[in-house]
């Protein structure tokens, strides 16, 4: 905070702008959010150009190798500017966790200003001070678990729908993933301190509540109370009318949660159930702790005990040592499940990771291929899924102007699906009844009752 005004007041008189730039999930989002409600406290204004940003922050993912190419595009794209002008670049995140990206940076990047991690992020007003009281480069970055900062200011994307981060980091170590290395181990935050926020997002006019974390079920808020009992105190919150959560581990889905997610209302009936493959045999190697039989059969239980539940899932194909009989089980799944939504990802090696040093990696193209038939599959059963709405009538909160038709409304379907229609202004951000008229593959079409 102290730093917060340092900044501000060294930034007196001028204008200054800020552009950022955030990869990853919503956790990374989230952080972002609160970046921005710190740099805006500084005196900073948002730009959507980079071009004409004084301050410049990339909020980094290395959950696949991809990202890395586009953050040294970026990088480069921000060397030229600082040619021309002052400006302080700054790069967080969770690559920065990794000691590789780190030294690379150092070597090919000198002229980066500030690096943070994930672990220092309430610091960074502080890092940004420095920066630009002594020109020199600053470094931020904690091996060790971050505390749990509360009251960061926050400035957020959106104004009817908002992420609370319940729950820090992951205990799991899948074995294909970065994750529990650049997040370190869970930490929960105090049920009283995540109650008190979704409050005031309620009081601020918010309508839809997304609780987020790397493995939300097991969230612990003290003894006798943990993810369920957080859910039902979130469901008594007056005038929030949706209630969503990312991501659960099938493992930590009790009997407790899944009587919750039944009993409480407000919370949306689509449940996001990360498969990851449908074979037993590469779901030991992930270290995914579940077999082919206990997904389906938790699945199996969640249908009897919540009524109309639907599913989406995560699925990696061509983890080392999937075979194609493998692959054809994680098929299997995929057609008795019915997925809504599927998040497809092509397996991706990670320094460090014991996925990194297994045996039998599975060749490119037989990995592009698998991922092809995948995604056929899953686009087929989509539009059957889709055909199923056609006449029916949906809750639908009304998030504002469709993207592609300016002219037409778009909302959300308590399954997350975009309906589109004609509706007045006067409908934004409420929850209307709408009847499902047609399906496009990416959205559905409804009228006003
Ligand atoms: N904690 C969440 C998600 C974490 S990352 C969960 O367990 O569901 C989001 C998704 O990225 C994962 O579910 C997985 O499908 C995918 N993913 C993670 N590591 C990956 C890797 N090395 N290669 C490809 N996909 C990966
Ligand atoms: Fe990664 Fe597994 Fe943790 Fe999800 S549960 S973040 S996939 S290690
Ligand atoms: Fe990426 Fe970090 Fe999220 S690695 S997926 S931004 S937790």
């Amino acid at each position: 905070m102290e730093y917060m005004q340092k900044v501000k007041k060294l930034n007196a008189e001028k204008i200054l702008y800020y552009y950022i730039f955030t990869m990853g999930c919503q956790l990374n989002e989230n952080d972002s959010e609160k970046i921005c409600g710190m740099l805006e406290e500084m005196g900073y204004k948002k730009t959507e150009n980079q071009n004409n940003a004084d301050l410049v922050v990339f909020n980094t993912c290395c959950v696949r190798e991809n990202a890395e190419d586009k953050l040294f595009g970026k990088i480069g794209e921000i060397k030229k500017n600082k040619e021309n002008k002052d400006v302080i670049l700054a790069i967080g995140g969770c690559m920065m966790q990794e000691k590789h990206m780190v030294e690379k940076i150092h070597k090919s990047y000198p002229f980066v200003d500030v690096i943070f991690g994930t672990h220092t992020l309430h610091k960074l007003p502080e890092d940004i001070y420095k920066a630009l009281q002594n020109h020199h480069k600053v470094e931020d970055i904690l091996d060790i678990d971050g505390e749990i900062y509360e009251g960061l200011p926050i400035k957020r994307s959106d104004n009817i729908k908002a992420s609370v981060t319940i729950m820090y980091g992951c205990n799991n170590f899948c074995s294909y993933c970065i994750v529990p290395y650049v997040r370190g181990r869970e930490r929960s935050r105090r049920k009283e301190d995540i109650l008190q926020e979704v409050e005031q997002l309620a009081q601020e006019g918010y309508k839809e509540i997304t609780l987020l974390g790397q493995n939300v079920n097991s969230y612990s808020g003290g003894e006798n109370y943990g993810f369920a009992e957080l859910l039902r105190d979130v469901n008594k919150i007056d005038k929030i009318e949706r209630i969503r959560f990312v991501s659960p581990h099938p493992k930590d889905f009790t009997d407790n949660v899944i009587e919750a997610i039944a009993e409480c209302d407000k919370v949306c009936k689509l449940i996001h159930l990360p498969l990851q493959s449908g074979s037993s045999k590469v779901l030991k190697s992930m270290n995914r702790k579940y077999t082919k039989e206990q997904y389906l059969e938790l699945a199996e239980k969640m249908r009897n005990r919540i009524p109309n539940v639907v599913f989406s899932t995560d699925i990696i194909v061509g983890f080392a040592g999937e075979t194609e009989a493998d692959f054809e089980d994680t098929l299997d799944v995929v057609r008795k499940m019915h997925f809504e939504q599927v998040y497809m990802f092509i397996y991706s090696k990670r320094v460090g990771t014991p996925g990194d040093k297994m045996e039998n990696q599975i060749p490119e193209e037989i990995k592009h291929e698998r991922f092809d038939r995948l995604k056929e599959l899953v686009e087929s059963q989509m539009r059957e899924n889709n055909e199923k709405y056609i006449g029916t009538i949906q809750k639908v909160l009304v998030e504002g102007k469709s993207k592609n038709n300016p002219n037409m409304l778009a909302g959300r379907t308590e399954s997350n699906k975009v309906v589109v229609f004609d509706g007045t202004e006067s409908c934004i951000h409420q929850m209307i009844d709408l009847r499902i008229m047609s399906e496009h593959m990416w959205y559905l079409k409804g009228a006003r009752l």
